[in-house]
């Protein structure tokens, strides 16, 4: 497995690997790999001669400078993890390298990044769609993967491709969760035991939601989940919604969207997570 910081060294290899007829498969990341991040890497082993992750915590999608501080950074593991998992390149970026100049680039993804996640952190999906952008172009991979744990991040992606007119397949993958339901994420290192046995109530609610829907309204599912999770010791619920899975705008009742899927942000101390499942 080769290890590249540097942005020419990288394209010059992955132009050698495409004009030799083989195919590219991309994994972007910020690091602290966890199973949910190496399931998109065999994916790509699968699919893929090459496959390529990178690892860079980008400055630019953080609107918490607190949260880019504590941002876990394990990269001596993380590329241990990815050399087992028959990665073949690793690139992992400065903040100078990717970042020379200051970043300009202002993108409008209408109403998709004024929902949920675009909504409670302002700036954060251009800081996506910047990075994620310059990444494809660096590597220039057939295929990139992205976990539906980030589902608007997801939507943003896909749309980004279609707007800079990518010939890049995105390939959405499942969430990969903890054996008690609790969705892999880098920031669950930082959460605290106590915190940590609580954590699962998210996953718990999750399911309750989709055994309870068409039995009761959809204004009352959303109103039991938040007195559910707000009343849990500790936890600050940003939001819970049940949207529409093509459009993520918010329905009220359960026939105005075919597939329904539920969204949930919270704070749980000072970490956040974000949690989504499939409902009809
Ligand atoms: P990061 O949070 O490191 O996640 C990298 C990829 O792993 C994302 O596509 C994310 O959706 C996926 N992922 C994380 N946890 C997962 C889980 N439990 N199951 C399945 N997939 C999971 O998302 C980012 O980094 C950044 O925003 C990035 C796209 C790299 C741009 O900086």
């Amino acid at each position: 497995m080769k290890i590249i910081d540097n942005i020419k060294e990288i394209q010059s290899k992955v132009l050698d690997i495409r004009n030799s007829g083989l195919s590219v498969g991309f994994v972007p990341t910020m690091g602290a790999l966890h199973q949910g991040h190496l399931s998109l890497l065999e994916r790509s082993v699968s699919d893929s001669d090459i496959s390529i992750c990178s690892i860079f915590v980008n400055p630019i999608q953080f609107n918490n400078n607190k949260d880019l501080e504590k941002y876990p950074r394990t990269f001596d593991d993380d590329c241990q993890l990815l050399e087992n998992a028959h990665c073949d390149i690793v690139f992992a970026p400065s903040v100078g390298e990717m970042y020379p100049e200051k970043v300009k680039a202002s993108y409008d993804f209408g109403r998709l990044e004024q929902l949920m996640e675009g909504e409670h952190r302002p700036g954060h999906f251009n800081g996506v769609a910047v990075v994620v952008k310059k990444l494809l172009e660096i590597c220039l991979p057939h295929k990139a993967y992205f976990g539906e744990k980030d589902f608007q991040q997801l939507m943003i992606i896909r749309e980004l491709v279609k707007k800079e007119h990518f010939d890049i397949e995105i390939i959405g993958c499942p969430i990969i969760r903890e054996p008690d339901g609790l969705a892999m994420s880098s920031r669950n290192v930082r959460l605290t035991t106590t915190q940590r046995a609580l954590a699962p109530e998210i996953f718990n609610t999750l399911e309750w939601m989709k055994r309870e829907a068409g039995k009761l309204s959809v204004p009352a599912i959303l109103e039991q989940a938040q007195t559910r999770l707000g009343n849990l010791p500790g936890i600050e619920v940003e939001y819970i919604q049940l949207a529409d899975e093509n459009t993520l705008v918010s329905v009220n009742n359960w026939n105005d969207a075919e597939n329904i899927r539920a969204f949930i942000a919270l704070f749980l101390g000072e970490v956040r997570l974000i949690d989504n499942m499939k409902i009809t």
